[in-house]
């Protein structure tokens, strides 16, 4: 039986400060994503936005990640490295914020969203729609007595019933005095398995929708991920609580993102007639 660290409510308030911390890393960049400017440059913005708030961007070093965050472009699933690329009208990018705060033995704070670049296919937005929808479905899930596998099964259900599919090869973790831990959260899955919640317990959401097959193929350079078919993918993360009554997500952002059509999590029940 997995460990799971439940926090004090003293930790709880520094892991909400991290993790608002991150939420708002991520509305502050969703103002620069147009197209001319290169990962690079979200890469530092990101980073001296951080360092500014008294935190440590988390990627950076982090088993070897050279930059301070992930920035994964159309058919990149996730852990894309910053660098000279330039962002062109129609792609799709996923921008994943991690912080700690305090900048040493902190709280990490992990949340992500696929921003639209000018103006994507309609295939485009149909799979960042699908995959911003897939996480709404998984935070809709949680509560006290639910199990992992049925966050995973409506995610799944949901992703497949839109002609798309997930992503095996990599999940949500549990999070908190450390980036990743105990529980691993698949975003697919069984219903009435896996993992029980329970009050306290905090993990990540971070659902990888692929328009094509689900396979991933890993690059040289030991980070980047890739649609092994080359099809696109979007991904969407939040960090959540379980609460006494269901969930808190720790990384909700204030607003809509407005290169991204954000939904908020709590507008559920508008999805069904929203999507495609
Ligand atoms: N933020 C990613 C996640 O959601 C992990 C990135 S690890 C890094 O778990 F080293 F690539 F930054
Ligand atoms: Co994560
Ligand atoms: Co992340």
């Amino acid at each position: 039986m997995a460990r799971v660290d439940i926090l004090s409510h003293s930790e709880l308030k520094q892991m909400r400060a991290s993790c608002k911390l991150a939420a708002d890393t991520l509305s502050m960049i969703a103002e620069h994503i147009k197209p001319g400017i290169t990962t690079e440059d979200i890469n530092t913005l990101v980073h001296d936005y951080i360092v500014a708030h008294d935190a440590y961007p988390s990627p950076l070093n982090y088993r070897g990640f050279p930059k301070s965050v992930c920035t994964s472009i159309n058919e990149c699933v996730c852990h894309g490295i910053p660098g000279p690329v330039v962002l062109k009208d129609g792609d799709i990018i996923n921008v994943d914020v991690t912080t700690t705060l305090p900048k040493r033995l902190g709280f990490y704070g992990d949340t992500s969203a696929t921003f639209y670049v000018g103006e994507p296919s309609p295939m485009a937005k149909h799979v960042t729609e699908v995959a911003r929808q897939a996480l709404e479905i998984g935070i809709a899930g949680v509560k006290p007595g639910a199990r992992l596998g049925d966050l995973g099964h409506a995610m799944q259900s949901f992703v497949e019933s839109k002609g798309c599919s997930v992503v095996r090869d990599y999940t949500g973790h549990g999070i908190g005095r450390v980036f990743h831990t105990e529980p691993a959260v698949l975003h697919y899955g069984e219903p009435g398995t896996g993992m029980r919640l329970k009050r306290g317990m905090i993990f990540t959401i971070e659902p990888m929708v692929n328009l094509g097959s689900h396979e991933t193929v890993l690059l040289d350079d030991g980070w980047t991920v890739l649609t092994q078919d080359r099809s696109l993918s979007a991904q969407f993360e939040h960090t959540v609580l379980v609460t006494r009554t269901g969930v808190e997500v720790l990384t909700k952002r204030d607003g809509l993102l407005k290169h991204s059509e954000d939904v908020e999590w709590a507008q559920l029940g508008h999805y069904s007639s929203a999507s495609a």
